[in-house]
């Protein structure tokens, strides 16, 4: 279905053109001024030129047409020449009946359904994760869950950093503290013999012990650096079988992580997936004739006339002889394209990777990788910022991993858990997790993606304000109230009537997440579906402080109230299933 502000817009669009104007000029939006009227119409001010006319004459004409259209309850018009627009409660509650009726919930479908991919997480293999992994996780899951609501097929791809040299530091340091693993000798047999199982624990110790022994030691740097190289060509079976081992491992406690912060993705490739895609991608580029040389390296120039920054070329083979990170990326591409040739390819990566992404998206359509409609943009976001101002550390100053961030917020819901008597012992762990997770999320995702965002745990967690918690709590109320009531919370609402403002009030919030959903996904933001979610539990909070839903013995009205909470827990629901946050039934 459309959404209401679609349909007022349609309505008034065809007054407009009843009236002999461009029908264009019948946008609707929500009022400024929501004190005086719910939505407005300033058609007739930006048409006023091209017909040569005062706006009010308009706006007069326009306004005569829509009397007749029971749509509205009230049509004013105010000097210079706007439209003021009260749609009559009978159109809110056929609006209400139709999105009961809607398995989309109100949320508009697209008619052209595109195929999204989303390159989000991007997590080095053999490295924990850590603050810096949040937001791409969150931002790219909500973005994920939006496009797949408003009817698009969008996949999650993690493009796990699992190839390069942070590879090769690894295994070079493994070989020097188990120099007699077996699958260092040249003349491992991956069919007899096999690799140790590696601990998760010396794991996460390993590469920053390897990193920092590169960085003082030439010869274990050069040594990290012949391991790599001999792993990519893959004539090593012991590298490769220690790789996988490597691989699976850090794997399987990347989605532990994962699940906690409730973000799936539906394929999991690596870097190391796209090194059978770069033989056809250099003879493309080759073919093309755009590889140049450059100081002995081999470039793609990507600069254009109107670049108010230096474009510099995208470096495909080092003057070394080994290629980097465009490479892989602009392989993926074409491996994306093979596989998928999806519409959009949607990068939620730190912002600072910017000129990285422009550089690959201009070779990858100049190379024709992909056909020239294809869309590929970079999602570049902010980070998640300690009240300094700069990227999150822990109290010493170290990185702070993203398991020890999750626990400290999970204790502090678990410790306001143990206070509240609705909530059991045996639901403490799984709803302590989910608000904490909510906390972080919420704070989080209300903030444009490309802004940095100040980690504030108590004000993340805060009952008051806009918060993920506040909401949570929330809908525990709504559900109170139709437990005590003895209904059936999952039931269909019904709405019969709207009986005070406050009613009404409610029941455009709930009729307006439909154009939460559409703007957010127009303008790929899932913030706004922070704003629609939260004004929603404000809206519901006056209704419940309004109606005595408990009290109400005429069994329509009843009927009614409880319609108002069934419908507003429905939409609180599939906003915050869209931003990846999970409900509690009690707190
Ligand atoms: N692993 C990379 C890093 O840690 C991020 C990968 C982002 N995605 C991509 N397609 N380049 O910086």
């Amino acid at each position: 279905m459309n959404t209401t502000l679609q349909e007022l817009t349609s309505r008034v669009a065809a007054a407009f053109e009843a009236a002999g104007y461009d029908p264009a000029l019948g946008a609707v939006q929500t009022s400024n001024r929501p004190d005086l009227c719910p939505f407005q119409c300033n058609g007739a001010l930006s048409g006023a030129k091209a017909y040569r006319k005062a706006p009010f004459m308009i706006a007069d004409a326009v306004a005569e047409k829509l009397a007749a259209d029971p749509a509205f309850e009230k049509v004013e018009v105010v000097r210079p020449g706007f439209l003021n627009l009260t749609p009559s409660d009978a159109f809110l509650l056929e609006r209400a009946a139709q999105t009961i009726a809607d398995p989309f919930d109100g949320v508009p479908q697209s008619e052209n359904p595109m195929t999204i991919i989303l390159d989000y997480g991007g997590p080095n293999v053999a490295k924990a994760l850590h603050v810096g992994h949040l937001r791409t996780a969150n931002i790219g899951e909500s973005l994920k869950r939006l496009a797949r609501a408003c009817g698009h097929k969008p996949m999650g791809d993690i493009h796990l950093g699992d190839w390069g040299l942070q590879m090769g530091l690894v295994i070079a340091e493994y070989s020097v503290r188990h120099p007699e693993w077996a699958c260092f000798s040249e003349t491992f047999d991956p069919e007899t013999q096999s690799v140790p199982t590696i601990d998760v624990i010396e794991l996460g110790e390993v590469y920053p012990s390897a990193s920092a022994k590169s960085k003082e030691n030439e010869e274990f740097k050069n040594y990290a650096r012949s391991v790599t190289a001999t792993l990519q060509s893959g004539r090593h079976p012991g590298y490769t079988a220690l790789w996988k081992e490597i691989l699976r491992v850090s794997v399987e406690d990347m989605k532990k992580s994962y699940a906690r912060l409730n973000v799936d993705f539906d394929l999991w490739y690596g870097e190391s997936d796209a090194e059978k895609w770069i033989p056809e991608l250099m003879d493309i580029l080759r073919a093309q004739g755009l590889l140049v040389e450059s100081d002995g390296a081999m470039v793609v120039e990507v600069a254009q006339d109107d670049d108010k920054i230096t474009m510099p070329p995208v470096i495909i083979r080092k003057s070394d002889g080994s290629s980097g990170y465009p490479v892989t990326d602009l392989a993926t591409i074409l491996q994306r394209q093979r596989d998928f040739a999806p519409d959009e390819i949607w990068y939620v990566v730190d912002k600072r990777q910017s000129l990285h992404f422009t550089q690959v998206f201009r070779c990858a359509h100049k190379a024709g990788l992909v056909p020239e409609s294809t869309v590929l943009s970079h999602f570049g976001n902010g980070t998640m910022n300690g009240a300094d101002g700069r990227p999150f550390k822990t109290r010493d100053g170290g990185v702070m991993s993203l398991s020890n961030l999750l626990d400290t917020a999970t204790e502090a819901a678990a410790e306001k858990l143990r206070g509240s008597e609705h909530v059991d012992a045996s639901q403490l762990d799984e709803s302590a997790r989910r608000i904490a997770i909510a906390a972080i999320k919420f704070g989080d995702l209300m903030n444009h993606l490309s802004g940095d965002v100040t980690f504030d745990l108590d004000k993340f967690m805060s009952f008051e304000g806009k918060t993920g918690v506040y909401l949570l709590y929330m809908l525990t109320r709504i559900r109170a109230v139709l437990e005590k009531a003895g209904a059936d919370p999952d039931a269909d609402a019904v709405i019969h009537s709207i009986e005070s403002d406050a009613q009404r009030a409610l029941l455009y919030a709930n009729l307006s997440v439909g154009e939460a959903f559409r703007r957010a996904m127009e303008e790929r933001s899932p913030n706004l579906l922070c704003d629609a979610a939260y004004q929603l539990a404000v809206a519901f909070s006056s209704f419940y402080h309004d109606s005595s839903v408990l009290g109400e013995s005429d069994p329509e009205k009843r009927e009614t109230l409880l319609g108002f909470c069934r419908l507003t827990r429905r939409m609180m629901l599939k906003l915050l299933d869209t931003l990846a946050i999970q409900p509690v039934d009690h707190m």
